[in-house]
């Protein structure tokens, strides 16, 4: 069978390509068939995630954005002076402005993103912002442990700002390594500030992820695209729909491209046959409840102290320090 040879390279790819191309083949090779959602965020991907931050259905950027609003000062003076803000994801949103509007004194603030274009983009903009902040973007993989920059003022502590929901995204068992790792990187008198996704009835979380204008469809779909245009996969993208479903045992809306019928397709040299109705899935958005969340970080350290909502209860930011 195709699916079981050995390694193979394509000749001629960017690395980064090169790197798609065997994310793309491990995952298509694996039972259930699954692709990294790593990879939405190409240039079209990007700009239909902006789009779907603005829809009716996505509540959560919005209602995000409203606690922060309303409750950036009582974060911050909880978070407190002289602190080096550590924000992983590039932070050229308003969120992080009315973070860094708050904060007394802040030592600096260092970005972390994978994307070095986005990262350089969005630290000159907050740099001519506040120019008084030392600005230190760090391009790394938050997903595993990295080195802090040395600032200039000698920071009184560290705190994590993970806003965005992003952490939902990660499996439990990822997730608590993530935290585990955040409270290694801030120590004692350091904290996290996290926004996540509240568990609530499934019309709701499945309306979020299943948009009537088609844009949650487009981009989960880009992903097909992706194939098809830089690695010259052989992909009917026609012959595929967007499927989100939650399933509120496991708090957790699943995301999938759905083969619609019984199909082959290709990357590279390796053929992968999908059934009528298999689902490659894309992605899974982890709902949490506040005490939920608070006890898987109380096992790697991190304590609850304070944590803010909406007037509706559907999102929360969460703020956890360590004590030891
Ligand atoms: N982090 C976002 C979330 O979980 C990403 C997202 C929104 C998403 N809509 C999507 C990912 C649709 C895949 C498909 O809410």
């Amino acid at each position: 069978m195709l699916e079981s040879r050995p390694e193979t390279k394509l000749l001629d790819l960017e690395p980064a390509t090169q790197t798609f191309h065997d994310d793309v083949i491990a995952g298509l090779g694996g039972a259930p068939k699954t692709l990294p959602c790593k990879y939405f965020y190409d240039q079209r991907g990007s700009r239909l995630f902006d789009q779907i931050c603005q829809l009716d259905e996505y509540y959560l950027t919005r209602t995000e954005l409203e606690i922060m609003r309303t409750y950036a000062a009582e974060m911050c003076a909880g978070i407190g002076s002289g602190v080096m803000l550590v924000e992983y994801g590039s932070g050229s949103s308003t969120k992080t402005r009315l973070i860094l509007d708050h904060l007394e004194a802040p030592a600096a603030y260092v970005p972390v993103d994978i994307s070095r274009s986005h990262l350089h983009r969005s630290a000159d903009a907050l740099s001519r912002l506040y120019p008084d902040v030392e600005v230190l973007p760090v391009c790394a993989d938050f997903t595993t442990p990295f080195h802090l920059p040395q600032p200039r003022i000698r920071p009184t502590h560290h705190a994590v700002y993970f806003p965005g929901s992003t952490i939902g995204n990660f499996q439990p068992e990822a997730a608590r390594r993530i935290l585990a790792n955040i409270a290694t990187l801030c120590g004692r008198g350091g904290g996290l500030l996290v926004g996540i996704d509240l568990q609530k009835d499934h019309r709701t979380l499945e309306a979020a992820y299943n948009d009537a204008a088609g844009v949650t469809a487009a981009f989960n779909l880009n992903l097909l695209e992706r194939i098809k245009l830089e690695l010259q996969g052989d992909v009917d993208i026609e012959q595929f729909s967007h499927r989100a479903v939650y399933d509120a045992e496991r708090g957790r809306v699943e995301i999938s491209v759905v083969s619609q019928c019984e199909q082959v397709m290709t990357v590279g040299d390796r053929s992968f046959k999908l059934e009528s109705g298999e689902a490659i899935r894309t992605e899974f958005s982890h709902k949490y409840t506040i005490d939920g969340f608070a006890e898987m970080a109380s096992g790697v350290g991190l304590t609850l102290r304070r944590h803010w909502t909406d007037t509706a209860g559907m999102f929360a930011v969460l703020h956890l320090v360590i004590v030891d």
